[in-house]
């Protein structure tokens, strides 16, 4: 069945936060949502709740449950079961939950900057510490990818006078787009264990995968490892139904997920109805040619986007993400050369009328860049690029 990710569907005065924030006449490529219609699937399930017209207290059922289980096996081919799940409003509430059971106040968390940022913010909200070990840059004539610095990140495990409790592991990681391979997970998880850090695994992105990438998800590789490993999924952004609020937590070590459970309710962490029912139909199976089209489209984006960064903009590096919609632009030779005296996210927002996320609020590492969102249709990408260019050309030589 084709599927039309070329149609451009209005969302502003929708309250979308990300065409909503800014006035109309600027383009805006921030936020983590794409601007595509959820699978028809999903639309029928939320169809059928809304017709029903009662919206009542629902629970999680043993049905979403064992569904989310076999996702994870059919996906990922990782096995787990439903009682190792968990329903949470979102993979953000499920990190600081996670945070909240794994440490003791005083304790520390540790992250791997340049990150998205409310892994940033998971030790304000739980009176915990925060520790960095920052990727480190990779930079080849036009593209720039990131690696992991074993010995800065077995350094920064109780650095500054603080025992790290946990691990926030982002992967496929936000905003650069990289996937840790097998030998590089078990590597960090053989310090986190060594340390006896409970890890939890963010995977919110682990079925965007683009090019035929392949992905591990770490609490796969071995049952020791699981038995340290909260993992957190959501249909939200493969499906495009963030706003709907549903994720999952699944954690294999029953104390850790009692635990859990509990917190969750002690919070009243639930999952609204419509969200459960936008999960299960996401997750059913039933979405996957329409996953497979999103996939094929969102890769000729990146193609698209990394091409033209590279042809047209002299002064920037682009990663070339494996997985996400989002690329991460180094824009500092922009900003070492003089060219443009403000941060090169408000350049553009000036001078081009498109809004990019801000690299500096991804923690250290991030001053200077941009994070562009090629969830899109192409013409959207396209007039944003095309508005850049002129925004470029119309600066002082170097
Ligand atoms: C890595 C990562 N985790 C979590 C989230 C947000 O998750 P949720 O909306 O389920 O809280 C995002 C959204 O951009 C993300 O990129």
């Amino acid at each position: 069945m084709p599927y039309d990710f070329d149609r451009p569907i209005d969302r502003r005065n929708t309250n979308a936060i990300k065409w909503d924030a800014y006035s109309s006449d600027v383009l805006p490529l921030w936020v983590a949502d794409m601007d595509f219609a959820a699978p028809e699937p999903v639309l029928a399930a939320l169809r059928v709740k809304v017709e029903h017209g009662v919206f009542g207290y629902e629970w999680a059922s043993k049905e979403l449950l064992a569904t989310v289980a076999s996702r994870m096996q059919k996906i990922h081919g990782w096995q787990v079961t439903a009682d190792m799940v968990v329903a949470i409003p979102g993979v953000v509430s499920g990190f600081n939950l996670a945070a909240r059971i794994a440490c003791r106040p005083g304790e520390g968390v540790l992250v791997q900057p340049p990150v998205y940022p409310p892994f940033l913010k998971v030790h304000e909200n739980t009176g915990l510490q925060l520790q960095l070990a920052p990727l480190r840059q990779v930079i080849s004539t036009e593209t720039l990818h990131y690696e992991i610095d074993f010995d800065e990140f077995e350094a920064a495990i109780n650095s500054d006078g603080a025992r790290t409790a946990m691990f926030l592991l982002c992967q496929p990681h936000n905003p650069t787009g990289g996937i840790y391979t097998p030998q590089q997970l078990t590597r960090l998880a053989e310090i986190c264990l060594k340390h006896g850090l409970t890890i939890c695994s963010d995977e919110i992105h682990s079925e965007l995968l683009l090019g035929g990438a392949s992905f591990t998800p770490m609490a796969a590789l071995s049952p020791e490892i699981a038995d340290h490993t909260i993992t957190l999924v959501a249909p939200s952004k493969t499906f495009n139904v963030a706003g709907l609020f549903c994720g999952f937590a699944v954690i294999p070590n029953p104390e850790l997920c009692q635990a859990f459970k509990q917190e969750v309710e002690r919070l009243t962490m639930h999952v609204g109805s419509l969200g459960l029912a936008a999960a299960q139909a996401a997750f059913s199976g039933d979405c996957d040619d329409w996953l497979k089209a999103l996939l094929c489209y969102l890769t000729d984006n990146r193609t698209f986007l990394t091409t033209t960064i590279a042809r047209n903009f002299p002064d920037l590096r682009c990663t070339v993400p494996d997985a996400t919609y989002l690329a991460w632009l180094d824009c500092n030779a922009l900003v070492s050369s003089g060219r443009i005296s403000t941060s090169p996210y408000k350049f553009f927002l000036k001078n081009a009328s498109v809004a990019l996320n801000d690299g500096a609020t991804f923690g250290p590492g991030g001053e200077g860049f941009v994070r562009f969102n090629f969830g899109c249709p192409r013409s959207n990408m396209l007039a944003a690029l095309d508005r850049m260019k002129s925004a470029f050309e119309a600066l002082p030589p170097a």
